[in-house]
Order: C-alpha cells, then sequence, then structure tokens
C-alpha cells in the first residue's frame, strides 16, 4: 500500500510506538489522525509533527468505548477526506494471573482487545467498499508465549494475536485490496510500564500492592533496556508498504518462543522464561 497521499490513523499515537510510527508515516507523505486518552500528552505530540510539517489532527478517545474509535474515522473523512490505514496500538499492561482484581483484568482486556474490535469495526467496512486499506494491530511477544506476572497483558495479547490471523485469512478470502499486520515486539523503550497512569481512578489503589509494584520495577527495567521506537516505527511502516502480516521487531525471541511452545507441547520441556532474550532485536 502506498503511504504518499492516505490518511492513517494511529490509537495510542501521543506516546512510544504509536507516535514514532506517526513520525515515519509523516516522512512518507501520509496525513494522520491521532487519537489518544491523554489530552495533554496528545496535544504536544500533534503540535510537534506540525513542526516537522505534517499534516495531523489528534482526537481525545477511549479505545474501549466503540463510539470514540468511530469518531476516529469520521475525523479522518471529515479532515482529510479518507481513511486508508488503522493502527490498533492503543495499549495497557496489568498485573499478574494470581490475585489480580476482576476489575483490573477487564480494564486490561477492554483497552488491548476491545479497542482492536472496535478498530476493525470502525474501518473495514470502509476499507472493503473503496477496495483498499491496512489493518496494524500491536501484540507483543507476550501474544505469542505465556510470561509470569503479566497475565491480563498476555491474555490481551493472545487475543489480538487470534483476532488478527482471523481477520488476515477473512481478507485473504474477501479477495479485496485490504491487508493486515500484526506486531509482535519485544521490550521498546516507551512509557508502557506506566500504564497505571490510564487506569480508572478507583483502580489505582492496587498499584500499591508490594507484589504488583516488584513486577512493574522488573518490567520497567527490562523497558528501559529496550530499543528505540523509532525502530518499530520503520518495521510497521516497511511492512505496510509490503504488505506482510507478521512483524517481529525481536525475530530471534519471537521465533525461539514459539519453538519452544511446540516442542512443550510435544512433551518437552516448559520454556525457561528469558527477559534479557526479548530486548535484543
Ligand atoms: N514498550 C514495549 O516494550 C511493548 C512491547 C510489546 C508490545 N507493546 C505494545 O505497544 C503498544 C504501544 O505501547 P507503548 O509501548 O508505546 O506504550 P506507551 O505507554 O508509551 O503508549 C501507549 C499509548 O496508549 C495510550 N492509551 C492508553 N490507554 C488508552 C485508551 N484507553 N484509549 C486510547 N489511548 C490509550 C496512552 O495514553 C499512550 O499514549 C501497546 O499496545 C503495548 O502493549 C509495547
Amino acid at each position: 500500500m502506498e503511504l504518499n497521499g492516505r490518511t492513517v490513523v494511529i490509537t495510542g499515537g501521543a506516546s512510544g510506538i504509536g507516535l514514532a510510527t506517526a513520525r515515519r508515516m509523516a516522512q512518507s507523505g501520509a496525513s494522520l489522525v491521532l487519537g489518544d486518552v491523554e489530552e495533554g500528552t496528545l496535544a504536544e505530540a500533534v503540535e510537534s509533527l506540525r513542526e516537522n510539517g505534517a499534516r495531523v489532527v489528534g482526537a481525545t478517545c477511549d479505545v474501549a468505548v466503540e463510539a470514540d474509535v468511530e469518531a476516529l474515522r469520521d475525523a479522518a473523512l471529515a479532515n482529510f477526506g479518507g481513511a486508508h490505514l488503522i493502527f490498533n496500538n492503543a495499549g495497557v499492561g496489568g498485573g499478574p494471573a494470581i490475585g489480580t482484581p476482576k476489575a483490573v483484568w477487564d480494564w486490561v482486556m477492554g483497552v488491548n482487545v476491545s479497542g482492536v474490535i472496535n478498530g476493525i469495526n470502525a474501518f473495514v467496512p470502509l476499507f472493503l467498499e473503496q477496495n483498499e486499506g491496512h489493518v496494524v494491530s500491536t501484540a507483543s511477544l507476550a501474544g505469542l508465549g505465556g510470561v509470569p506476572g503479566m497475565g491480563p497483558y498476555c491474555a490481551s495479547k493472545f487475543a489480538v494475536v487470534g483476532i488478527a490471523e482471523s481477520l488476515f485469512h477473512e481478507l485473504a478470502l474477501s479477495g479485496k485490496n485490504v491487508g493486515t499486520s500484526v506486531l509482535c515486539p519485544g521490550f521498546v523503550r516507551t512509557r508502557i510500564f506506566e500504564s497505571e497512569r490510564n487506569m480508572p481512578d478507583e483502580l489505582k489503589a492496587y498499584n500499591d500492592d508490594p507484589k504488583v509494584r516488584a513486577i512493574s520495577s522488573m518490567a520497567s527495567d527490562a523497558v528501559n533496556g529496550g530499543i528505540d521506537p523509532s525502530i518499530v516505527g520503520e518495521a510497521v511502516t516497511s511492512a505496510v508498504l509490503e504488505n506482510r502480516f507478521w512483524i517481529l521487531t525481536h525475530e530471534h525471541a519471537a521465533i525461539r518462543t514459539s519453538e519452544q511452545r511446540v516442542d512443550w507441547m510435544r512433551g518437552g520441556r516448559p520454556p525457561r522464561i528469558n527477559l534479557e532474550g526479548a530486548t535484543r532485536p
């Protein structure tokens, strides 16, 4: 798919991977609609992109809310006369599989999974009708293999991989010029492990639990040792241009994780978790 003259909509576009991809796609001549729940950060992101010559609008949205994501599509049509790519990227982390309150699971699943579903429902009918478009959804290495301390996050990212694979096959059967990709990065230097900043207020006390704090501090060390988000922005852009499904910024770890699961299914040992392996490309 061409990006020059097309309109790209990015959720979670105010920070990290979303913002880096916005910068990269603006360089390829795309107009941008950035959706994010953080109003102030979003305004700063839009401002800095405009300073660099990008055509961009920002819209505050909660991706878990269907009408908010439909409003992103409508903003693309109203401001730029079309929409050609939806990057379902907004995401948050939660707690471990043991002891995480159901309300926290619901929040993680709402943002990470309903956000993707809402993006598909709002944009794919339009893409099919115009016979042009691409859907990118952000999963994770945590969507290819389970990781301790990240139960809700792994559940949500496995769901994203499953949704994306189903979508791939349905689009192939449709015979239309609409593609899809799934992004499965390892650690990337972003604010993902400060996700609690966007938690509903009534859930925030959960983060004071010492076990949650310990997991969060380990995870933030790993994230800070991760790759630069610009590398991910580049990988997403080339996958769209080449219509490639898997976007594996940490290919070695992604393949090893998948092979170890197959080996485990065949009666081999459970995989040994190696966070360091998930930091290297
Ligand atoms: N950073 C990593 O190591 C890593 C690894 C694998 C996958 N990911 C995934 O990458 C995606 C982007 O995260 P990031 O690493 O750039 O983190 P980030 O925290 O820097 O960016 C996430 C953005 O999503 C926004 N957001 C959160 N909840 C939202 C909601 N309900 N509606 C709209 N926007 C919302 C945040 O405000 C933020 O701007 C996420 O899906 C994350 O799970 C990150």
